[in-house]
This record gives C-alpha cells, sequence and structure tokens, in this order.
C-alpha cells in the first residue's frame, strides 16, 4: 500500500455523528432495498463511517471492506454486529483509491457508498480519477449504486456559512475555496459515470425536509448540525471565540426559515441516487 501524501484532517467523531446527523445513514434505505443482492457478494463501501450504512446491507452479502479517512468513524464500525457477513475496516483517503492494493484488486461484485461522495469527490483534481479507480476495481458486470447529496441541497446552510465567514472578515473567495461539498446535478453526474465506462441505469435528485431534532442533553439540532458538518470551513477562523461567534450568528439567521410553529427545525435535503454497472 502506498504512503497517503495529503492526510484528511478528521473532523468526524463517532459520538457528535450520532447526535449531530442521526439520519444520515438511512438516507440510501430506499437505494438499498432497491439493489439485488447475492449471498457471495464482496461490496467495497466507501466513505463508510460509523459502520451504520454497511449494517443495511452486510447481512445479505459475504463480505464487506469499508473505507473511510476518519480514524474515529473507522474505530466504531469495527465494533458493530453485520450479521454474519466477514468485514474489514480501515483508514484510506479515498480521494487516492489506487494507492490501496487491496481495494484495487478487489475484485469487487459490489461497490456502494451513502453521504460521502459529496466530500470525497469534492477535489475536482481526483474526481475523475477516482471514479476510473471504482470502475477499474469492479468485476464486469459488477454494481455501483450511491447516494450523495445533489444541485440545491440546503442552499440556506451554505449561504449562511458564506455569509458569516465573510462577516469575520474572510474574503469571499476564500470563503467559497473552503467549502468543502460538491453537489452535483444528475446531468453533469450521469456524464461523468459515463465518460470512465459505466452505465448508468437510474440516477435520480429528489428533495425532501429533513429536521435536526435536538436531544435532551443539549446534543444535535441545527447547532450539533452546523458546527459537525461545517468544521472544516470554520477552521478557518482563529480561535474558539470566532468560532462560536459565527455559528451563533449562522443558527440566527437560519433560524427564521427552518422553525416550525411547533420549534421543530427542519433543513431542506436534496438527495443524488444513482445504480450503474460496469458492462
Ligand atoms: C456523512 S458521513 C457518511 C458516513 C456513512 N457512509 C453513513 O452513511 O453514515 C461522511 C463520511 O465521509 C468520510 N470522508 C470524507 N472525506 C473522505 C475522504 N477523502 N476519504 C475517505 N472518507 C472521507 C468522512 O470521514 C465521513 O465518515
Amino acid at each position: 500500500m502506498g504512503q497517503i501524501q495529503n492526510p484528511v484532517k478528521d473532523y468526524w467523531s463517532t459520538e457528535t455523528y450520532a447526535t449531530a446527523v442521526p439520519f444520515a445513514p438511512h438516507l440510501a434505505d430506499t437505494l438499498v432495498q432497491s439493489i439485488e443482492f447475492d449471498r457471495t457478494d464482496r461490496v467495497l463501501d466507501i466513505g463508510c463511517g460509523d459502520g451504520k450504512f454497511t449494517t443495511s446491507f452486510a447481512p445479505s452479502v459475504n463480505y464487506v471492506l469499508g473505507v473511510d479517512s476518519s480514524p474515529s468513524m473507522i474505530n466504531t464500525a469495527k465494533t458493530l454486529e453485520y450479521g454474519g457477513a466477514a468485514t474489514d475496516f480501515r483508514v484510506v483517503d479515498c480521494r487516492h483509491l489506487e494507492e490501496d492494493a487491496e481495494v484495487m484488486n478487489g475484485n469487487w461484485d459490489k461497490v456502494t457508498s451513502n453521504a460521502a461522495f459529496h466530500w470525497i469527490l469534492k477535489d475536482p483534481s481526483t474526481r475523475i480519477s477516482k471514479l476510473e479507480n471504482i470502475f477499474q476495481s469492479m468485476k464486469p458486470g459488477g454494481t455501483f449504486f450511491f447516494e450523495m447529496c445533489g444541485h440545491g441541497n440546503a442552499p440556506e446552510k451554505v449561504t449562511a456559512f458564506m455569509f458569516a465567514l465573510v462577516n469575520q472578515g474572510v474574503p469571499i473567495e476564500t470563503a467559497e475555496a473552503m467549502c468543502p461539498w460538491f453537489y452535483p446535478s444528475d446531468v453533469y453526474m450521469k456524464n461523468i459515470l459515463e465518460s470512465v465506462g459505466f452505465q448508468v441505469k437510474k440516477i435520480e435528485l429528489y428533495t425532501k425536509k429533513q429536521e435536526l431534532k435536538t436531544f435532551e442533553n443539549g446534543g444535535g439540532g441545527l447547532e450539533g448540525f452546523m458546527r459537525l458538518i461545517g468544521a472544516q470551513m470554520l477552521d478557518i477562523l482563529d480561535s474558539e471565540e470566532r468560532k462560536n461567534s459565527a455559528i451563533e450568528q449562522i443558527c440566527r439567521m437560519l433560524r427564521y426559515g427552518t422553525t416550525r410553529e411547533d420549534g421543530s427545525q427542519w433543513i431542506t435535503h436534496v438527495g443524488l441516487r444513482c445504480i450503474a454497472v460496469k458492462p
């Protein structure tokens, strides 16, 4: 296995993930239910996180390798039960799958991902090569099914982050460059998947309102969500005081548009789901 040249800073913590984004591992439930698994399947799960999404299909297959850049997430994934499937989990920067020999020689029947490609595909310099690597790693006839955030996802969130950073004196160009999310349209994703050789069987954008629940201990909610998923952007600010001030402003700006009559807070989720095959 080669050396990862630019390790991804670990902004993820299993505990915070479970309270701030408990719905994320279930975003692909509909997609998973539409996939025909075989008992002999070997599956690669890219950006597997804490393994909860992996549990949704692992009992139907023979073997799963889960890869993720977060040591915290991988440590938790190693502790879950996968209904009899053999599993391995390890820390990999998935922008550079070519550096992992087992991933590339895996002979995968299926490759999957949930709620991770909008982070992993952000870097345009590795976007196409990553898809080429996935294509190469699969058996002919193999299925690539994934779910990610798509074009138009939570525009209020993106705008609030940009505004708060600019208000802290960050140039708008820097705020834009720090934005860690890539929300592609279905048309663009179909084009790039086909350009590397996949046959796209189904690809669609969908919109739904997603509740951000606050837990009794005060965790989660709009603030917990913004702090976790925006950690990378907030990192540009050089003190906890400035980060807290930005978060306070972000939540205040979002309050009006996200809060319902009963006080619950909802954000606009746009998902992109796709099923493609390697001919
Ligand atoms: C929202 S979580 C989704 C986790 C899991 N798939 C699920 O459904 O719960 C996004 C995951 O992408 C991972 N990730 C982000 N950038 C990555 C990269 N360059 N390589 C590997 N994993 C990455 C994060 O560590 C995180 O676990």
